[in-house]
């Protein structure tokens, strides 16, 4: 009964012409667990209302199971829509919650039978005789992921089910959701915008900005090989660290990216990824390095395949498995628009608009608009080297590197580190990856 859904070109816009979803297409497989993720506003939650029925899509096509369905009326689409804020009858007991769309559905048939089996599979018959107010913000969620269950509906549609939880709760149902529908493996589209929520729960994840599909794909294939930094920036914790680069030919003929003070000598000869870089020689590119591509080299010289650089100890975050040493190493940090929360430090020197609010909305709508990420100032750089570090002290550093507890380093030290070439991404100055090859797509449809 599970169902497969496909969206076609749908677009949707308010008043005023505001395309808030831009021609996205998707194809959902049955039983698949789809999750949309992208910063907020980015126009998850209409997407998924546009599925249920609840909003009109204004341009493109709805298919359910391979029929047109973007005239049909929510009830007729038989999905379970589950939100953030539980939604339950205060005035019923969890069973009278679970049962309340059986009861509606088939006014002559005893709910019981089938409220008592979801609620065993969930585990909370204990809970069936309470009132929500009695309830735990956590098992007002699963009584109300027993309403969606109780119906067997033929989607599941999750709007950020678990945010109004602690992290420990939303950890446990986290695993508890993904293990409940993989059981009754009905298609399941999944909202957040918490990247590692994605990531542990999708099949596949796809990527929204700005109403516009970034990218889909396995999650370790938009960890892998994200198609452009947007993309690279939201997935990862931490964040991948983007870097102003330049790359240049000096005399002996190796190929290097500039990072301002220091620079990136690629391995010779170049593999056929890095041989993509020589119609870059002369321009500005943002290298991302995720903090797991680069190791600390106190004790140890490089590997085949490494490069170094050293780095100044700004601050050690102490993690209790892991250390994560921000280092500063003297480059400057790409500026990547639109992420949620960017890191401090992290925030655009010189915007094209301006530093009044009115420049900084003309920003956002234009970065918006943009589709590709806009990252880089308009200026041509050829052969210099990036502009100056701005005189405000960064902290805490440019590149963040992940360690193990037992290493003993302090604020101030210089460090020597080794970056794994392998591992390096370089993007190009409007955001889109150059390195590796975009030819080395990822399974995009598995
Ligand atoms: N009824 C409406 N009229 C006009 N604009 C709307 C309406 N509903 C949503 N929007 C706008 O559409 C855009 C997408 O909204 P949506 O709720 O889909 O975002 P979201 O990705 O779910 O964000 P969040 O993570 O904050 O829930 C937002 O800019 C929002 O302001
Ligand atoms: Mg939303």
């Amino acid at each position: 009964m599970t169902r497969a859904i496909s969206l076609y070109d749908v677009t949707k816009t308010y008043t005023r012409g505001v395309r808030v979803v831009d021609r996205l297409s998707l194809d959902i497989r049955p039983g698949e667990f789809l999750v949309l993720l992208g910063p907020s506003g980015c126009g998850k939650s209409t997407v998924l209302r546009m599925i249920a029925g609840l909003e009109e899509i204004t341009e493109g096509r709805l298919l359910l199971d391979g029929e047109e369905a973007g005239e049909l009326l929510p009830s007729e689409r038989n999905m379970a829509m589950v939100f953030q804020n539980f939604a339950l009858y205060p005035n019923m007991t969890g069973r009278g919650n679970i049962g309340f769309p059986l009861r509606v559905e088939n006014p002559g048939e005893d709910p019981r039978p089938r409220v008592d089996a979801t609620a065993r599979m969930l585990g909370i018959e204990d809970l069936l005789d309470r009132f929500p107010s009695q309830l735990s913000g956590g098992e007002r969620q699963r009584v109300a992921m027993g309403r969606a269950i109780a119906r067997h509906p033929s989607a599941f549609l999750m709007d950020e089910p678990l945010s109004n939880l602690d992290a420990k709760l939303r950890n446990h149902l986290r695993a508890e959701i993904a293990a409940l529908t993989r059981e009754l493996g009905v298609t399941t589209v999944y909202v957040t915008h918490d990247q590692s929520e994605a990531m542990s729960l999708g099949d596949r994840v796809a990527v929204l900005r700005g109403g516009v599909l970034q990218q889909v794909g396995t999650p370790r294939a938009v960890y892998a090989l994200p198609r452009n930094v947007f993309v690279a920036a939201f997935i990862g914790t931490p964040r991948i660290n983007l870097l102003r680069g330049l790359v240049r030919a000096p005399l002996d003929g190796a190929m290097t990216i500039s990072l301002g003070k220091q620079f990136l000598r690629l391995p010779e000869p170049l593999s056929l990824d890095h041989q993509l870089l020589r119609v870059q020689q002369g321009r500005e590119v943002i290298v991302g390095l995720r903090s797991e591509a680069v190791r600390i080299a106190k004790h140890s010289s490089a590997r085949p395949g490494e490069v170094p650089l050293t780095g100044l100890v700004e601050h050690v975050e102490f993690q209790g498995h892991e250390v994560l040493v921000h280092f500063n190493t003297g480059s400057q940090p790409a500026v990547v628009p639109d992420l949620e929360a960017p890191r401090p430090g992290r925030q655009s020197r010189r915007r094209r608009g301006g530093t009044s609010v009115l420049g900084r909305l003309k920003d956002r709508a234009e970065a918006l608009r943009a589709g590709p990420v806009v990252v880089l100032d308009d200026e041509e750089s050829r052969d210099t080297q990036p502009a100056p570090a701005p005189a405000e002290p960064r902290l805490p550093g440019d590149l963040v590197v992940r360690t193990t507890p037992d290493i003993d380093l302090r604020r101030g030290l210089q460090v020597p580190l080794l970056v794994d070439i392998a591992h390096l991404f370089v993007f190009d100055r409007h955001g889109e990856r150059i390195c590796p090859s975009p030819s080395r797509l990822p399974d995009l449809d598995g």
